[in-house]
């Protein structure tokens, strides 16, 4: 019964891609979810390789993955649902919306740091078949150390 609520609750949104009249509204998920937020210049930033999804649920964006493809090699940059929306799935389903499309690519490695203290989002990248490939120490800006975390073919 659970699974299918939640199942049900996720069918309602659409992963489109980011435009920068989103850029105030992907601030705010950062701010309410960062320490020290990006600036919205840092959201804009583009190159080449970017792959930028935003989470809508009905006309609203809930979450954001920022991300880069770059031929089999893949980053995950940022990813952040709004607080109020956190916990009911749309990580999973933004985080398995980019594994898919880098499936698609023929990405062959997904990279991602994640804090060592981000217990929610270890556990969101362990579910999903990341493993730990090392720690970099001292890696944030407050001092604290990030995980290196893959995701392998
Ligand atoms: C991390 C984050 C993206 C996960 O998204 P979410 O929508 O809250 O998580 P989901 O509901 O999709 O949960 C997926 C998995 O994540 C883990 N998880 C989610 N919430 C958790 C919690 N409160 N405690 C422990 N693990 C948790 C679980 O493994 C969960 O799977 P399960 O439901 O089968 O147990 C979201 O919580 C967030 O935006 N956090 C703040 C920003 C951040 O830390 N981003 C990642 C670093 S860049």
């Amino acid at each position: 019964m659970e699974e299918k609520e939640r199942k049900d609750t996720r069918e309602e949104v659409l992963i489109r891609a980011f435009k920068k009249e989103d850029v105030d509204f992907v601030y705010k998920i950062i701010e309410e979810n960062f320490p020290r937020p990006w600036i919205r210049e840092q959201i804009l930033l583009e190159n080449v390789f970017s792959y930028k999804v935003v989470l809508e649920k009905e006309g609203e964006i809930i979450g954001f993955l920022f991300g880069e493809i770059i031929y089999e090699e893949a980053n995950v940059l940022l990813i952040a649902i709004k607080k109020d929306y956190q916990g009911k799935g749309f990580g999973e389903l933004l985080l398995d919306h980019f594994v898919q499309v880098c499936k698609n690519k023929e990405v062959n490695k997904i990279l991602l740091e994640v804090s060592t203290e981000n217990k929610k989002a270890i556990n969101l990248y362990r579910k999903k078949g990341f493993k730990k490939l090392s720690i970099r120490k001292k890696y944030y800006s407050n001092g604290s150390d990030a995980f290196l975390m893959a995701l392998e073919k």
